[in-house]
């Protein structure tokens, strides 16, 4: 299995273009199904879990060529319905194609996503909003069995803003006669992204990035071609590694009003961060000051995709940095390995508290899940000696050729 060899102790310097949103182009590539046309999608990030999607795609019929950062997908073939559960088991968020598939086929039959890294990935929401919009669902063998006879839109309320939830009742209320409105909906910039891809298709949609989105069913037969959001939690991955280790980074292709919260803190703790247009710069002086306390929260709020990767920074921050993590049961995984590293933080249930430390030591340590695994990387580069990370698979589902850019900041790591 492939490892990362960190030598860490050095400033990172330079720039780095921030690549489309992984989880703005696993919603469009479900959605690509829905106008059984030829759909063209720009500025696709080349990471682990687009293939996963690009082989769903093609295991239900559809064409799929992919040239550089630019993916076609003509679904006019799809002759299958259901996904396999090897497919299923590659990617939990697979569960997005659930609505697409229904929308397009009338039928879905999905294994039960498994649980991940990050704790049961309970799919409830997703289940009961389709039940509410007219689709028969059982469950056969670990497998959801969906029907849906006549589905008529309706009003949909969320007990919480789940984002696959949102993105999976916008898809299958296309295919509704009437309208969905989905209220207390998911307000992340990925979901008006994928508002703005099905519009384009001639969906009669709106709403998205509010709390209220409205979708009016009809024939989505457009072809259409988009060109993906840049991933902002590349860019927050990028800053903390900036704040953590020292230096003057800037990102390009940037979207600094997604990235708010993340600039939010790293200013209070000391940094300089400038914006000019898609252009984020940081310059950021060691020791990192003070972090002020960090609650993650659906977006606007402070992103938990983003909660391991500025904790990193905390561990050799000034003063002690409270950390909040609202959204997931078992997202504090990261932790046990970076205690390793030195660090000195202390959980308990959803609350970690983390003293920041001179300096971390390098160590062998272990990735645990996409995001955790970006954490050690900042850790290990701001680490005196050498660091070993294996199960580096997990960070190569989000992160393009990770090792790559930061050696061009002048990072010292290797893959091996
Ligand atoms: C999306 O996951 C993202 N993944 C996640 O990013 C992100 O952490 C999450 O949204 C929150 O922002 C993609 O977009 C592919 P949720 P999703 O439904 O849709 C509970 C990354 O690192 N819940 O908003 O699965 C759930 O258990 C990944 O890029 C239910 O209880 O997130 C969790 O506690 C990780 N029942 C919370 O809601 C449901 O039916 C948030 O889940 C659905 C969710």
């Amino acid at each position: 299995m492939e490892k990362f060899i960190v030598q860490g102790g050095k400033r990172l310097e330079g720039a780095v273009h921030i690549n489309g949103a992984k989880n703005s182009v696993l919603p469009i590539l479900a959605a690509t199904l829905i106008n059984a046309g030829e759909n063209i999608l720009h500025n696709c990030p080349d990471l682990r879990d687009v293939d996963s999607a690009i082989k769903i795609l093609r295991y239900l019929g559809c064409r799929v060529e992919r040239s550089g950062k630019t993916i076609t997908v003509n679904s006019a073939g799809m002759d299958r319905w259901d996904i396999p559960h090897e497919l299923m088991r590659e990617m939990r968020s697979s569960v997005i194609f659930l609505g697409p598939i229904i929308a397009r086929c009338g039928r879905a039959r999905l294994s039960m996503p498994g649980g991940c890294e990050l704790g049961p990935r309970p799919i409830d929401l997703h289940l009961g909003a389709l039940s509410k919009l007219g689709v028969e669902i059982s469950e056969e063998r670990g497998e959801i069995v969906c029907r849906s006879g006549s589905m008529r839109g309706r009003d949909i309320i969320l007990s919480f803003p789940s984002v696959g939830a949102t993105e999976n009742i916008m898809l299958a209320a296309t295919a509704c006669s009437g309208v969905t409105r989905i209220i207390t909906a998911a307000r992340e910039p990925e979901i008006y992204d994928l508002q703005q891809f099905l519009i384009k298709t001639g969906a009669a949609i709106s709403g998205a990035g509010e709390s209220e989105i409205t979708v009016t069913g009809g024939k989505t037969r457009n072809d259409a071609s988009h060109s993906i959001m840049p991933d902002r939690i590349e860019a927050a991955t990028y800053l903390c590694a900036a704040a953590a280790c020292g230096g003057s980074i800037m990102l390009e292709d940037a979207e600094p009003e997604h990235v708010g919260t993340m600039i939010s803190s790293l200013a209070e703790a000391g940094c300089d961060i400038k914006i000019a247009g898609r252009r984020i710069t940081i310059d950021s002086e060691r020791p990192l000051g003070h972090i002020p306390p960090v609650r993650t929260m659906p977006f606007p709020g402070f992103p938990t995709d983003a909660q391991a990767q500025l904790m990193a920074a905390a561990c050799v921050a000034q003063g002690s940095t409270l950390f909040l993590e609202t959204i997931f049961e078992n997202r504090f995984r990261h932790v046990g390995e970076l205690v390793r590293m030195g660090a000195d933080i202390r959980v308990s249930g959803r609350a970690a508290v983390v003293s920041g430390v001179e300096r971390l030591h390098g160590a062998p340590v272990r990735c645990t899940d996409l995001r955790g695994g970006a954490a050690l990387i900042i850790a290990a580069l701001c680490a005196e000696g050498e660091s070993e990370i294996s199960d580096i698979y997990h960070v190569d589902r989000g992160y393009e050729h990770m090792e790559k850019t930061i050696a061009s900041l002048g990072g010292r790591i290797r893959r091996i």
